[in-house]
């Protein structure tokens, strides 16, 4: 079970960043320079810079739409969307009130420091293994839903517009989320609320808000924003940054940069649509690398299952030669994993499909 407490004192990676140091301390670095020259240098030269995850136009002809999600959530697991309904200038504001956030002092902060039980407020590790390589990164992860966990006494108090803006915004994404579900319900060949449903309904699912922050690097080469990893959940919501990118998918064995387009949302799959879908659908891994020009904010919106809700692969979807690939687990279950080793690229959901023990 998840610790009540910290293993070791938290490293704040902005205060670090901020302190003006030239060398990062040995616990971020997860790179070696050639393993990073592997990657982004001398790749072959099939791969291609102009390589992008799939862009939906959601007010699009309905039925290639449809088509679209479907061929992405199978090809790539991670598509943007455009046309999706969410103003403009609510994302911008979006933006601006958590750099304002994380903007603000050291002390300010820190009466929001999180820990391990609930991981709800201002954290800096996710995972409570002592002496884990760290990512170069600082987090606010707050409830959003159910609204019986919508605490927003926990949520930051300044700027001032903060809490308002971040209700607004949940909203928004929440509906988002519930459009997006309908479209791959019906692209699997299930009733449009299958996966709401499976979910745990409209007041049953859960959703996070994960915000990311990610301080100018030293050596860049050396570490990571976020390891690689899928995202356990169901369905993540991403708002990226305006103005520098950093999020890299996995595809074929090569990792690929996303740019990402003005005003769109970034959407990817988590591991319980992987196992609904009984592998129709796979979640894909993906990391964030840094830089030493610029910060980077992301507002992640994590689609979750009802905690409690016990999530198998859809029996619609069962055929002879295609048994279902899963036991029935409650998402919670499956969540504790994560929160307490770290994350660990798709290990957890492959080590859980039986034909690979
Ligand atoms: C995450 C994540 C990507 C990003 O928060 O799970 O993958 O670009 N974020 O910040
Ligand atoms: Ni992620």
């Amino acid at each position: 079970m998840a610790c009540q407490t910290w293993p070791e004192p938290v490293i704040r990676v902005q205060t670090l960043a901020d302190s003006g140091l030239t060398a990062i301390p040995k616990r971020f670095i997860s790179q070696t320079p050639s393993s990073t020259f592997l990657h982004h240098t001398a790749s072959p030269p099939s791969f291609s810079h102009d390589l992008n995850i799939p862009v939906i136009d959601l007010a699009g002809d309905p039925g290639e739409m449809l088509r679209l999600v479907g061929q992405a959530c199978r090809d790539w697991g991670f598509f943007q969307v455009v046309n999706h309904g969410v103003r403009p200038d609510l994302m911008r504001s979006a933006r601006a009130v958590w750099r304002e956030f994380f903007n603000q002092t050291p002390e300010a902060k820190e009466k929001f420091a999180n820990s391990p039980t609930t991981y709800e407020g201002y954290g800096s590790r996710l995972g409570v293994q002592k002496d884990a390589i760290l990512d170069w990164s600082d987090y606010f992860f707050l409830h959003f839903m159910p609204a019986s966990l919508r605490n927003r006494a926990n949520w930051p108090a300044l700027p001032p517009s903060l809490r308002e803006v971040v209700d607004e915004y949940g909203e928004e994404v929440v509906k988002l989320g519930g459009r997006i579900l309908k479209i791959m319900s019906r692209n699997l060949g299930l009733q449009e609320d299958y996966l709401l449903n499976a979910f745990g309904g409209e007041e049953g699912i859960g959703g996070c808000l994960r915000v990311n922050f990610y301080p100018k690097c030293p050596q860049p080469d050396l570490t990571l924003g976020i390891s690689p990893h899928s995202d356990p959940g169901g369905l993540t919501i991403l708002l990226p940054d305006d103005h520098v990118s950093g999020l890299q998918v996995l595809k074929d064995d090569r990792w690929i940069s996303v740019k990402p387009l003005p005003d769109a949302f970034i959407i990817n799959l988590g591991d319980q649509l992987q196992i609904v879908s009984n592998e129709i659908y796979k979640s894909v891994e993906h990391k964030v690398v840094v830089n030493s020009q610029t910060d980077r904010v992301s507002l992640a919106f994590f689609y979750n299952p009802k905690s409690d809700a016990v999530i198998e692969p859809a029996k619609e979807l069962l055929t002879e030669e295609r048994p279902p690939l899963y036991r029935p687990m409650t998402f919670d279950q499956y969540r504790v994993f994560v929160r307490t080793k770290g994350l660990c690229g798709k290990s957890q959901v492959q080590s859980l499909n039986h034909y690979n023990n």
